[in-house]
């Protein structure tokens, strides 16, 4: 039988397992941070696009305002450890790339890091943005893909 429900016990019946991304930006400084996101998808075939949703109190949604780029990641199963880093400590505090010892390669567009440990990465540009309660919807346009063949996709359960 359908019945009425509160919020949080609504949400875990629809919380399936589900693709868990990364996503890198720019700090002011120059340097990198990563950022775990559940709540991303792609928004349009041609051109290609993502949309991420950051919320407002992260430290990505300062860095995204400042670069306008970032690295959507889909993680592979040996990287567990660095999506509990990146979805747990901010990168106010820390530098996740030296904390999770990441490996990477310079991106094509903005030099962003492609994580060499990854399954697959999508470089993009932020076209658009959209205020969304206590978050902010950024939409960006893919400009160059990777894969990487050896790899699983991890699942966040
Ligand atoms: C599995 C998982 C999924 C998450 N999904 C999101 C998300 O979609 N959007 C978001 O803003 N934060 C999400 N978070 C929280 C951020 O990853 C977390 O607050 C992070 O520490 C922010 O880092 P920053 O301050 O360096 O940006 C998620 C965390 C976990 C563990």
């Amino acid at each position: 039988m359908m019945q009425k429900s509160n919020l949080p016990e609504a949400y875990a019946k629809a919380h399936l397992p589900s693709k868990v991304s990364l996503a890198v930006t720019q700090k002011p400084d120059g340097n990198y941070n990563l950022i775990t996101l559940e709540w991303f998808m792609r928004t349009s075939i041609q051109p290609p696009m993502f949309a991420i949703s950051v919320g407002h109190s992260r430290y990505s949604h300062e860095c995204l305002q400042d670069v306008r780029f970032f690295n959507l990641v889909f993680p592979s199963l040996e990287q567990k450890e660095l999506l509990t880093l990146s979805g747990s400590k901010s990168g106010r505090e820390i530098d996740k790339f030296a904390a999770g010892d990441v490996k990477y390669i310079p991106g094509k567009l903005a030099k962003l890091p492609v994580l060499s440990d990854a399954i697959a990465c999508f470089e993009c540009e932020v076209i658009s943005q959209v205020k969304s309660g206590d978050h902010t919807i950024f939409v960006g346009e893919v400009k160059h893909s990777w894969k990487n063949d050896e790899k699983e996709l991890f699942f966040f359960k």
